[in-house]
Protein backbone atom coordinates (compact mmCIF):
# COMPACT_ATOMS: atom_id res chain seq x y z
CA UNK A 1 0.00 0.00 0.00
CA UNK A 2 1.89 3.11 -1.31
CA UNK A 3 0.92 6.69 -0.15
CA UNK A 4 2.38 6.79 3.34
CA UNK A 5 5.32 9.06 2.48
CA UNK A 6 4.88 13.14 2.16
CA UNK A 7 7.35 15.51 1.33
CA UNK A 8 10.52 15.55 -0.72
CA UNK A 9 13.36 17.22 1.24
CA UNK A 10 11.65 16.83 5.07
CA UNK A 11 10.36 13.25 4.32
CA UNK A 12 7.97 11.66 6.01
CA UNK A 13 6.43 7.80 6.21
CA UNK A 14 3.83 6.90 8.75
CA UNK A 15 2.30 3.69 9.80
CA UNK A 16 0.55 2.32 12.44
CA UNK A 17 -3.65 1.85 12.49
CA UNK A 18 -6.16 3.00 14.96
CA UNK A 19 -6.44 -0.33 17.19
CA UNK A 20 -2.96 -1.46 16.50
CA UNK A 21 -0.64 -1.63 18.77
CA UNK A 22 1.19 1.41 18.05
CA UNK A 23 1.53 4.37 15.44
CA UNK A 24 4.39 6.40 14.40
CA UNK A 25 6.81 8.01 11.62
CA UNK A 26 10.15 8.04 10.22
CA UNK A 27 11.02 11.38 9.11
CA UNK A 28 14.14 11.24 6.42
CA UNK A 29 16.32 14.20 5.98
CA UNK A 30 15.88 16.47 8.82
CA UNK A 31 19.06 18.76 8.81
CA UNK A 32 21.38 17.60 11.75
CA UNK A 33 21.89 20.32 14.51
CA UNK A 34 18.18 21.14 15.31
CA UNK A 35 17.50 20.89 19.45
CA UNK A 36 14.66 18.60 20.06
CA UNK A 37 13.52 16.74 22.82
CA UNK A 38 10.29 14.32 23.73
CA UNK A 39 9.04 17.31 25.83
CA UNK A 40 9.10 19.74 22.74
CA UNK A 41 7.04 17.66 20.83
CA UNK A 42 4.60 16.56 23.62
CA UNK A 43 3.18 19.40 23.50
CA UNK A 44 2.14 19.41 19.90
CA UNK A 45 0.60 15.43 20.59
CA UNK A 46 -1.42 16.97 24.11
CA UNK A 47 -3.01 19.76 21.50
CA UNK A 48 -3.93 17.01 19.18
CA UNK A 49 -4.88 14.17 21.65
CA UNK A 50 -8.89 12.67 22.14
CA UNK A 51 -10.52 13.03 25.44
CA UNK A 52 -9.07 16.84 25.67
CA UNK A 53 -12.91 17.97 26.63
CA UNK A 54 -16.45 16.89 26.45
CA UNK A 55 -16.72 18.55 22.87
CA UNK A 56 -13.91 15.60 21.42
CA UNK A 57 -13.96 12.06 21.64
CA UNK A 58 -13.67 10.32 24.88
CA UNK A 59 -11.26 7.40 24.12
CA UNK A 60 -8.34 8.39 26.26
CA UNK A 61 -5.03 8.18 24.86
CA UNK A 62 -1.98 9.53 26.61
CA UNK A 63 0.09 9.69 23.15
CA UNK A 64 3.10 9.62 24.85
CA UNK A 65 5.90 10.07 22.26
CA UNK A 66 8.96 8.13 21.98
CA UNK A 67 11.87 9.08 20.04
CA UNK A 68 13.53 6.02 18.99
CA UNK A 69 16.46 7.14 16.55
CA UNK A 70 18.02 10.06 14.86
CA UNK A 71 18.71 12.15 17.96
CA UNK A 72 21.64 12.26 20.16
CA UNK A 73 22.21 14.43 22.94
CA UNK A 74 19.09 16.30 22.35
CA UNK A 75 20.18 17.34 18.96
CA UNK A 76 19.07 15.76 15.31
CA UNK A 77 22.27 13.73 14.00
CA UNK A 78 21.10 13.96 10.10
CA UNK A 79 19.86 10.17 10.80
CA UNK A 80 16.24 9.13 10.18
CA UNK A 81 14.19 10.15 13.09
CA UNK A 82 11.94 7.52 14.18
CA UNK A 83 9.16 8.14 16.81
CA UNK A 84 6.80 5.49 18.14
CA UNK A 85 3.20 5.99 19.71
CA UNK A 86 1.35 2.93 21.63
CA UNK A 87 -2.69 2.88 21.36
CA UNK A 88 -3.69 2.16 25.40
CA UNK A 89 -7.41 2.42 25.08
CA UNK A 90 -8.81 0.75 21.54
CA UNK A 91 -12.20 -1.07 22.78
CA UNK A 92 -12.31 -2.76 19.73
CA UNK A 93 -15.37 -4.75 20.39
CA UNK A 94 -17.15 -1.67 20.34
CA UNK A 95 -16.76 -2.68 16.40
CA UNK A 96 -17.52 -6.28 16.32
CA UNK A 97 -21.58 -5.33 15.34
CA UNK A 98 -21.01 -3.81 12.51
CA UNK A 99 -17.38 -5.32 10.98
CA UNK A 100 -19.25 -6.96 8.30
CA UNK A 101 -21.62 -3.53 7.62
CA UNK A 102 -20.52 -0.23 5.40
CA UNK A 103 -20.65 2.87 7.82
CA UNK A 104 -22.30 5.71 5.71
CA UNK A 105 -19.47 8.68 5.16
CA UNK A 106 -16.78 6.17 6.11
CA UNK A 107 -13.61 4.37 4.17
CA UNK A 108 -15.22 1.29 4.72
CA UNK A 109 -16.22 0.14 1.32
CA UNK A 110 -13.70 1.98 -0.83
CA UNK A 111 -11.21 0.29 1.27
CA UNK A 112 -12.58 -3.14 0.56
CA UNK A 113 -13.09 -2.08 -3.04
CA UNK A 114 -9.55 -1.44 -3.31
CA UNK A 115 -7.63 -4.17 -1.19
CA UNK A 116 -10.57 -6.60 -0.27
CA UNK A 117 -9.72 -6.78 3.09
CA UNK A 118 -9.98 -4.20 5.92
CA UNK A 119 -9.03 -3.81 9.49
CA UNK A 120 -12.66 -2.70 10.96
CA UNK A 121 -11.54 -1.81 14.44
CA UNK A 122 -11.77 2.04 14.36
CA UNK A 123 -11.34 2.29 10.96
CA UNK A 124 -7.78 0.84 10.52
CA UNK A 125 -5.29 2.83 8.39
CA UNK A 126 -8.38 5.22 7.49
CA UNK A 127 -8.61 6.64 10.93
CA UNK A 128 -7.84 9.88 12.44
CA UNK A 129 -5.27 8.04 14.60
CA UNK A 130 -3.04 7.70 12.02
CA UNK A 131 -2.46 11.99 12.13
CA UNK A 132 -0.90 11.69 15.75
CA UNK A 133 2.39 10.79 13.66
CA UNK A 134 2.28 13.77 11.55
CA UNK A 135 1.45 15.97 14.46
CA UNK A 136 4.94 14.77 15.94
CA UNK A 137 6.79 15.16 12.74
CA UNK A 138 5.16 18.53 12.30
CA UNK A 139 6.65 19.29 16.04
CA UNK A 140 9.97 19.33 14.61
CA UNK A 141 9.56 21.15 11.37
CA UNK A 142 7.98 23.98 14.07
CA UNK A 143 10.65 24.12 15.38
CA UNK A 144 12.74 24.36 13.10
CA UNK A 145 10.82 26.92 10.93
CA UNK A 146 10.48 29.35 14.26
CA UNK A 147 14.32 29.45 14.26
CA UNK A 148 13.66 30.95 10.84
CA UNK A 149 10.96 33.24 12.44
CA UNK A 150 8.11 31.62 10.43
CA UNK A 151 5.14 30.79 12.77
CA UNK A 152 1.91 29.10 12.19
CA UNK A 153 -1.50 29.20 14.34
CA UNK A 154 -4.88 28.06 13.52
CA UNK A 155 -8.27 28.12 14.38
CA UNK A 156 -11.52 27.19 14.24
CA UNK A 157 -13.82 29.91 12.41
CA UNK A 158 -17.08 28.49 11.81
CA UNK A 159 -18.88 25.65 13.41
CA UNK A 160 -22.30 24.82 11.92
CA UNK A 161 -23.43 28.03 10.20
CA UNK A 162 -22.15 30.27 13.22
CA UNK A 163 -18.93 32.33 11.93
CA UNK A 164 -16.46 33.99 14.29
CA UNK A 165 -16.45 37.44 13.66
CA UNK A 166 -12.75 38.81 15.65
CA UNK A 167 -9.37 36.67 15.57
CA UNK A 168 -8.41 37.07 18.97
CA UNK A 169 -4.68 34.87 19.00
CA UNK A 170 -4.41 34.44 22.92
CA UNK A 171 -8.14 33.24 23.38
CA UNK A 172 -7.78 29.95 21.12
CA UNK A 173 -6.13 27.79 23.43
CA UNK A 174 -7.84 29.22 26.30
CA UNK A 175 -10.93 27.52 24.99
CA UNK A 176 -12.22 24.05 24.19
CA UNK A 177 -13.31 24.93 20.71
CA UNK A 178 -10.10 26.53 19.83
CA UNK A 179 -12.23 29.07 18.58
CA UNK A 180 -10.47 33.03 18.52
CA UNK A 181 -13.82 34.73 19.02
CA UNK A 182 -15.37 34.56 23.01
CA UNK A 183 -18.70 35.94 21.84
CA UNK A 184 -19.01 32.77 19.85
CA UNK A 185 -18.53 30.08 22.47
CA UNK A 186 -22.08 29.95 24.01
CA UNK A 187 -23.85 28.98 20.78
CA UNK A 188 -21.31 26.81 19.42
CA UNK A 189 -21.28 24.96 22.45
CA UNK A 190 -24.81 24.61 22.50
CA UNK A 191 -25.16 23.46 19.43
CA UNK A 192 -22.44 20.86 19.37
CA UNK A 193 -24.68 19.27 22.43
CA UNK A 194 -27.50 19.82 20.73
CA UNK A 195 -26.42 17.74 18.08
CA UNK A 196 -24.88 15.29 19.84
CA UNK A 197 -27.93 14.44 21.93
CA UNK A 198 -29.77 13.97 19.16
CA UNK A 199 -27.57 11.03 18.28
CA UNK A 200 -25.64 13.54 15.15
CA UNK A 201 -22.45 15.67 14.58
CA UNK A 202 -21.75 19.03 12.64
CA UNK A 203 -18.87 20.23 10.34
CA UNK A 204 -17.15 23.59 10.55
CA UNK A 205 -14.24 25.34 9.01
CA UNK A 206 -10.55 25.69 9.78
CA UNK A 207 -8.36 28.60 9.22
CA UNK A 208 -4.43 28.77 9.47
CA UNK A 209 -2.37 31.52 9.45
CA UNK A 210 1.46 31.59 8.69
CA UNK A 211 3.11 34.39 9.58
CA UNK A 212 7.09 35.38 8.67
CA UNK A 213 6.79 33.58 5.26
CA UNK A 214 9.49 34.90 3.46
CA UNK A 215 9.03 35.37 -0.46
CA UNK A 216 10.26 32.78 -2.82
CA UNK A 217 9.16 29.67 -1.42
CA UNK A 218 7.50 26.77 -3.77
CA UNK A 219 8.07 25.92 -7.66
CA UNK A 220 6.73 26.16 -10.95
CA UNK A 221 4.36 24.21 -12.55
CA UNK A 222 3.38 21.19 -10.60
CA UNK A 223 5.02 22.06 -7.11
CA UNK A 224 3.48 25.36 -6.42
CA UNK A 225 3.46 25.64 -3.11
CA UNK A 226 -0.33 25.87 -2.87
CA UNK A 227 -0.50 22.96 -5.01
CA UNK A 228 0.89 20.88 -1.99
CA UNK A 229 -0.77 22.79 0.66
CA UNK A 230 -3.65 21.45 -1.18
CA UNK A 231 -2.57 18.40 -1.27
CA UNK A 232 -1.32 18.54 2.50
CA UNK A 233 -4.52 19.56 4.23
CA UNK A 234 -6.83 17.19 1.84
CA UNK A 235 -4.94 14.20 2.92
CA UNK A 236 -6.62 15.08 6.49
CA UNK A 237 -9.69 12.75 6.74
CA UNK A 238 -13.33 14.39 6.43
CA UNK A 239 -11.59 17.25 4.79
CA UNK A 240 -14.14 18.89 1.95
CA UNK A 241 -12.75 22.06 0.69
CA UNK A 242 -9.60 24.11 0.55
CA UNK A 243 -9.38 27.78 0.18
CA UNK A 244 -6.49 30.61 0.27
CA UNK A 245 -6.70 33.77 1.16
CA UNK A 246 -10.12 34.99 -0.08
CA UNK A 247 -11.17 31.47 -1.50
CA UNK A 248 -14.25 30.59 -3.17
CA UNK A 249 -15.44 34.11 -2.06
CA UNK A 250 -13.38 35.61 -5.03
CA UNK A 251 -15.70 34.41 -7.63
CA UNK A 252 -18.22 37.36 -7.05
CA UNK A 253 -15.28 40.03 -7.05
CA UNK A 254 -13.73 42.37 -9.55
CA UNK A 255 -10.09 42.01 -10.49
CA UNK A 256 -9.32 45.82 -9.13
CA UNK A 257 -11.37 44.93 -5.67
CA UNK A 258 -9.08 42.30 -5.24
CA UNK A 259 -5.71 42.32 -6.55
CA UNK A 260 -3.40 43.25 -3.75
CA UNK A 261 -1.31 46.22 -4.12
CA UNK A 262 2.63 46.62 -3.45
CA UNK A 263 3.53 49.16 -1.60
CA UNK A 264 6.90 48.87 -1.00
CA UNK A 265 9.99 46.02 -1.66
CA UNK A 266 13.27 45.81 0.74
CA UNK A 267 15.45 43.08 -0.17
CA UNK A 268 13.31 40.36 -0.68
CA UNK A 269 10.83 41.69 1.59
CA UNK A 270 7.38 43.64 -0.04
CA UNK A 271 4.24 44.80 1.46
CA UNK A 272 1.08 45.07 0.50
CA UNK A 273 -2.10 46.79 1.26
CA UNK A 274 -4.25 43.83 1.49
CA UNK A 275 -3.56 40.20 1.71
CA UNK A 276 -6.41 38.58 -1.18
CA UNK A 277 -4.02 36.01 -2.68
CA UNK A 278 -3.40 34.60 0.69
CA UNK A 279 0.96 34.95 0.28
CA UNK A 280 0.79 33.24 -2.45
CA UNK A 281 1.49 34.21 -6.30
CA UNK A 282 2.54 31.91 -9.50
CA UNK A 283 2.65 29.22 -6.86
CA UNK A 284 5.65 30.96 -5.20
CA UNK A 285 5.28 32.79 -1.87
CA UNK A 286 5.13 36.64 -2.20
CA UNK A 287 6.13 37.46 1.47
CA UNK A 288 2.78 38.21 2.60
CA UNK A 289 1.51 35.98 5.57
CA UNK A 290 0.24 32.29 4.52
CA UNK A 291 -3.94 31.97 5.07
CA UNK A 292 -5.83 29.12 3.97
CA UNK A 293 -8.90 27.34 4.96
CA UNK A 294 -10.66 23.87 5.21
CA UNK A 295 -13.93 23.09 5.57
CA UNK A 296 -14.32 19.54 7.50
CA UNK A 297 -17.69 17.57 7.38
CA UNK A 298 -19.71 15.98 9.99
CA UNK A 299 -18.77 13.48 11.83
CA UNK A 300 -19.73 10.18 10.16
CA UNK A 301 -20.04 8.23 13.19
CA UNK A 302 -23.38 9.03 14.65
CA UNK A 303 -25.76 6.76 16.95
CA UNK A 304 -28.18 8.32 14.54
CA UNK A 305 -29.64 4.74 13.15
CA UNK A 306 -28.96 4.64 9.45
CA UNK A 307 -29.58 2.56 6.54
CA UNK A 308 -26.73 0.44 4.56
CA UNK A 309 -26.01 -2.24 3.29
CA UNK A 310 -23.16 -5.53 3.95
CA UNK A 311 -20.64 -6.39 2.04
CA UNK A 312 -22.49 -9.01 0.52
CA UNK A 313 -25.08 -6.29 -0.83
CA UNK A 314 -27.96 -7.50 2.09
CA UNK A 315 -30.06 -4.14 3.45
CA UNK A 316 -29.28 -3.38 6.97
CA UNK A 317 -29.66 -0.54 9.89
CA UNK A 318 -26.85 0.83 11.77
CA UNK A 319 -26.23 2.42 14.30
CA UNK A 320 -22.52 3.71 14.86
CA UNK A 321 -21.44 2.92 18.45
CA UNK A 322 -17.90 3.97 20.28
CA UNK A 323 -16.49 6.77 20.90
CA UNK A 324 -16.00 10.00 18.63
CA UNK A 325 -15.58 13.33 17.98
CA UNK A 326 -18.98 15.08 17.41
CA UNK A 327 -17.26 18.19 15.71
CA UNK A 328 -14.06 17.35 14.34
CA UNK A 329 -12.82 21.09 14.56
CA UNK A 330 -11.11 21.47 17.31
CA UNK A 331 -8.88 18.60 17.01
CA UNK A 332 -7.93 19.42 13.82
CA UNK A 333 -6.03 22.38 14.23
CA UNK A 334 -2.74 20.99 15.29
CA UNK A 335 -2.94 18.92 12.27
CA UNK A 336 -3.73 21.58 9.94
CA UNK A 337 -1.26 23.26 11.65
CA UNK A 338 1.44 20.49 11.28
CA UNK A 339 0.55 19.62 7.42
CA UNK A 340 1.30 23.34 7.00
CA UNK A 341 4.43 23.53 9.18
CA UNK A 342 5.45 20.19 6.81
CA UNK A 343 5.18 21.72 3.86
CA UNK A 344 7.01 25.08 4.33
CA UNK A 345 9.77 23.45 5.64
CA UNK A 346 10.15 21.07 2.68
CA UNK A 347 9.76 24.17 0.39
CA UNK A 348 12.31 25.94 2.31
CA UNK A 349 15.03 22.92 2.38
CA UNK A 350 14.38 22.88 -1.44
CA UNK A 351 14.98 26.18 -1.76
CA UNK A 352 18.91 25.88 -0.51
CA UNK A 353 18.67 23.98 -4.26
CA UNK A 354 17.18 26.68 -6.05
CA UNK A 355 20.00 29.48 -6.56
CA UNK A 356 23.85 28.69 -6.97
CA UNK A 357 24.62 31.02 -4.47
CA UNK A 358 22.91 29.44 -1.69
CA UNK A 359 25.12 26.68 -1.62
CA UNK A 360 27.84 26.87 0.38
CA UNK A 361 30.40 24.17 0.82
C1 LIG B 1 -9.41 15.37 14.18
C2 LIG B 1 -10.27 14.37 13.47
C3 LIG B 1 -11.02 13.47 14.22
C4 LIG B 1 -11.84 12.54 13.60
N1 LIG B 1 -12.60 11.72 14.38
C5 LIG B 1 -13.53 10.94 13.79
C6 LIG B 1 -14.43 10.17 14.58
O1 LIG B 1 -14.39 10.20 15.82
N2 LIG B 1 -15.34 9.41 13.94
C7 LIG B 1 -15.47 9.40 12.56
O2 LIG B 1 -16.36 8.77 12.04
N3 LIG B 1 -14.60 10.10 11.79
C8 LIG B 1 -13.65 10.87 12.36
N4 LIG B 1 -12.81 11.61 11.57
C9 LIG B 1 -12.99 11.60 10.10
C10 LIG B 1 -12.57 10.32 9.44
O3 LIG B 1 -11.20 10.10 9.67
C11 LIG B 1 -12.86 10.38 7.94
O4 LIG B 1 -14.13 10.89 7.70
C12 LIG B 1 -12.76 9.01 7.31
O5 LIG B 1 -11.43 8.57 7.36
C13 LIG B 1 -13.21 8.98 5.84
O6 LIG B 1 -12.41 9.84 5.06
P1 LIG B 1 -13.01 11.07 4.26
O7 LIG B 1 -14.04 11.69 5.13
O8 LIG B 1 -11.84 12.00 4.03
O9 LIG B 1 -13.58 10.53 2.98
C14 LIG B 1 -11.91 12.49 12.17
C15 LIG B 1 -11.12 13.38 11.42
C16 LIG B 1 -10.31 14.32 12.06
C17 LIG B 1 -9.49 15.27 11.23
Amino acid sequence: MAGNSFGEFFKITTWGESHGKSLGVVIDGCPAGVKISEKDIQIEMDRRKPGQSKYTTQRKEPDKINILSGVFEGKTTGTPISMLINNTDAISKSYNSFKDIYRPGHADLSYDAKYGIRDYRGGGRSSNRETVARVAAGAIAKKILESFKIKTFGFVSQIGDIKCDNVVQSYIEKNPLRIPDRSKLNSMTDLIDSVRKQGDSIGGIIEIRSTGVPAGLGSPVFDKIDAKLAAAIMSIGGVRGFEIGSGFSIAEKKGSEVNDIILSKKGSRASFKTNNAGGILGGITNGNDLIIRFALKPTSSISKQQDSINSKGSKKKLKVTGRHDPCLCPRAVPIGEAMVNLVLLDCLLENQLSNIKKISI
